[in-house]
């Protein structure tokens, strides 16, 4: 079957690496998966004074969750943890108490650094968050991608053959996850 995979591009920057890691993520992923971003460029920022009525960019970003299968985060590492924007929207995905859109769904992390860390520890930060909100995430292999754009094109090709290999085999492990997950309990 087709898994619907929701992504998030954890920055908001019109030249993102993070951008085009995940671009190349799509082009290297296996049959059986279909992605879709779910932007949290446009989210006021959360308060709870919102619960009783969340606008519209909030309402849209829950029912996206909702439609996923699965979701894929793909984000930068700022100041050794993951973008305000990001935990933004994942504290408004959360909400209102017991209605968490992260419950049980499949998820993946990976992200890309200019820096040797390649986001190492941002992944653990929104690890600890994910598992929080009881996401069901998949803990390997890990992916801590050091970015050049001698290896990535804009265009998500990637030029270097074993960071390509790499990619398509986390790809494939998580599209592996994902159907373990829901084979036991299917969403919805
Ligand atoms: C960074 N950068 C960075 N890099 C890193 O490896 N560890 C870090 O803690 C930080 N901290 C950090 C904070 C802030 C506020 C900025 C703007 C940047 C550098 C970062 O990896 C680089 O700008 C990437 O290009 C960000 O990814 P995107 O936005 O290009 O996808």
């Amino acid at each position: 079957r087709t898994y619907q995979v929701g992504y998030f591009v954890g920055s908001l920057s019109s030249t993102s690496i993070n951008r085009v890691l995940s671009t190349a993520l799509i082009r290297l992923a296996p049959d059986g998966m279909e992605f879709t971003e779910i932007p949290i460029g446009n989210l006021p920022l959360y308060s709870p004074d919102f619960d009783d009525a969340y606008p519209p960019e909030a309402v849209a970003l829950k029912q996206a969750i909702g439609r996923s299968d699965a979701v894929l985060f793909v984000t930068p590492e700022y100041n050794r943890s993951i973008p305000g924007a990001l935990k933004n929207a994942i504290d408004w995905a959360s909400r209102p108490y017991g209605q968490n859109a992260f419950d049980h769904v499949p998820a993946a992390v990976i992200g890309a650094s200019p820096g040797a860390i390649g986001t190492a520890v941002a992944q653990q930060s929104l690890r600890g968050v994910l598992s929080y909100c009881n996401a069901r995430q998949m803990t390997a292999p890990e992916a801590y991608i050091q970015f050049s754009p001698e290896v990535f094109a804009d265009d998500g090709e990637v030029k270097d053959a074993s960071t390509a290999d790499f990619l398509r085999g986390f790809m494939t492990e998580f599209r592996d996850h994902v159907e373990r997950v829901l084979t036991v309990l299917p969403r919805g």
